[in-house]
C-alpha cells in the first residue's frame, strides 16, 4: 500500500487519532498526558499525517510563530514503521507545504535522541542542551530556500 501525507483539521477524527499516536509515543512513557486546554490550543497550527491504507503511521504540525517562522513540534511515526524513511516524507512535505504558504525557516525543539534525524534533514542545531520534561533538547532551524 503505497503512503500518503495528508493534511487533517484540527478537532476532527483523524487529528484525534494524531493525539492518540503522540499520546502513545511522547507522552505516555513519560508518565505525561496532553491536557484539553494544550489541545484546543493547537486549533491555530497545521496538523498532518502519513496513512498506509487506513493506518496512521506518523504525525506532526506547525504551529506559527510570526510572519516567516513556523515551528514543528511532536514528531512522532509508529515504532514499528521508525527509520524507514517516514519521517523524511512527513517532514519534506511539511517543510515544502510551509515554503509555500510564505513561510521562511523551521524551527524545532529536538530531543538529543532525535538530532541525528534533523541533522541529516539539513537542520543545524544552535545553542545548549537543556532539559525540557525530563529529557535533553536542542534548539534546531532549517531556512526553506
Ligand atoms: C525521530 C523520528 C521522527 C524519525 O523518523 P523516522 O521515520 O524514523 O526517520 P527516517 O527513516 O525518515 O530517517 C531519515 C534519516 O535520519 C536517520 N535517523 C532517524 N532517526 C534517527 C535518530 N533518532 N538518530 C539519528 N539518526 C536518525 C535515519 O537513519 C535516516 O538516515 P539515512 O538517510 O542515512 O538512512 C522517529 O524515529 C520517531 O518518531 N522517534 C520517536 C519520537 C521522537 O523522538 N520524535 C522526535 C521528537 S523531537
Amino acid at each position: 500500500m503505497a503512503l500518503r501525507v495528508v493534511s487533517i483539521p484540527h478537532g476532527g477524527p483523524a487529528w484525534r487519532e494524531a493525539v492518540a499516536l503522540r499520546h502513545e509515543l511522547l507522552r505516555k512513557p513519560l508518565g505525561l498526558a496532553f491536557a484539553e486546554e494544550q489541545l484546543r490550543r493547537e486549533c491555530e497550527a497545521l496538523h498532518y499525517a502519513v496513512y498506509d491504507g487506513d493506518a496512521i503511521v506518523a504525525t506532526a504540525f506547525l504551529q506559527p510563530l510570526d510572519a516567516e517562522r513556523v515551528q514543528l513540534r511532536q514528531m512522532a511515526v509508529a515504532p514499528a514503521r521508525q527509520t524507514q524513511g517516514i519521517g523524511r516524507l512527513l517532514l519534506g512535505h511539511m517543510e515544502e507545504d510551509a515554503r509555500r504558504r510564505g513561510y521562511r525557516q523551521v524551527v524545532a525543539e529536538a530531543r538529543v535522541s532525535a538530532l541525528g534525524f534533523y541533522l541529516k534533514l539539513g537542520y543545524e542545531a544552535e545553542g545548549d542542551v537543556y532539559d525540557h520534561l525530563g529529557l535533553p533538547h536542542r534548539w534546531v532551524r532549517k531556512n526553506l530556500i
